[in-house]
C-alpha cells in the first residue's frame, strides 16, 4: 500500500469510490471543477491510499491560511480496519503542519459512529460546543 497526493487525473476512479463510501457527503462541491480547483487552491495536501495500482483510500486536505480541514476521509470497505485510513489522516494533517496551521477540524455526521470512533481513535476532540451553521450563496 503506497500513500501519494490526489492528482486531478484521479477524478473518475475517486469519485467512482465515493458513491460506495462516501454517498450521502456527496454534493455539487464535489464535481470535477469544483474538486480541480480545491486540488489547486491546496496544491499536494490531498491523498490517496492505493494498493496494486487501484485506489482504495481518499482524504482531502487543505486550509484557508488559518485552520486546516478534512473532508472525504474513505476507505473502501474491503480494505478497512488495516490502518490505512490512519496513514491517510496522517499524512493530511503533516501536509497542513508543514504550512504553519496548528489546528484542523473535521465535520461528522452525527449518526456515524464508525467516524465518529475513527476520528476519537485517532487523537481528535469531539467538540461539544459548537454548532455548524451553514448558508446557501445561491
Ligand atoms: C472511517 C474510515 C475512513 C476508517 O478507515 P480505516 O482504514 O478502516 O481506519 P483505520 O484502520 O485506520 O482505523 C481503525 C480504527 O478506527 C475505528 N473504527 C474504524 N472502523 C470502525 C468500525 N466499523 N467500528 C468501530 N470503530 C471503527 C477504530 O477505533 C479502529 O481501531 P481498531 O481497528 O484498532 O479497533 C472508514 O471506515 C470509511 O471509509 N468509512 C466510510 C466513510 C466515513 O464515514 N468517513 C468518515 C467521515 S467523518
Amino acid at each position: 500500500m503506497m500513500i501519494r497526493p490526489m492528482t486531478k487525473e484521479d477524478y473518475d476512479e475517486i469519485f467512482a469510490m465515493w458513491q460506495i463510501t462516501t454517498k450521502r457527503a456527496l454534493s455539487k462541491a464535489d464535481e470535477r471543477s469544483q474538486i480541480e480547483r480545491y486540488l489547486d487552491r491546496n496544491p499536494g495536501m490531498s491523498q490517496v491510499a492505493v494498493v496494486d495500482g487501484k485506489i482504495v483510500g481518499t482524504v482531502l486536505a487543505g486550509h484557508d491560511g488559518r485552520r486546516g480541514f478534512i473532508h472525504h476521509m474513505a476507505v473502501l470497505p474491503e480494505y478497512r480496519r488495516r490502518r490505512i485510513g490512519h496513514r491517510l489522516a496522517e499524512k493530511a494533517i503533516e501536509m497542513i503542519t508543514n504550512d504553519g496551521i496548528d489546528k484542523t477540524h473535521i465535520f461528522c455526521y452525527r449518526n456515524n459512529e464508525t467516524g465518529q470512533n475513527f476520528w476519537k481513535n485517532f487523537g481528535f476532540k469531539k467538540r461539544e460546543d459548537v454548532f455548524v451553521f451553514s448558508y446557501d450563496n445561491q
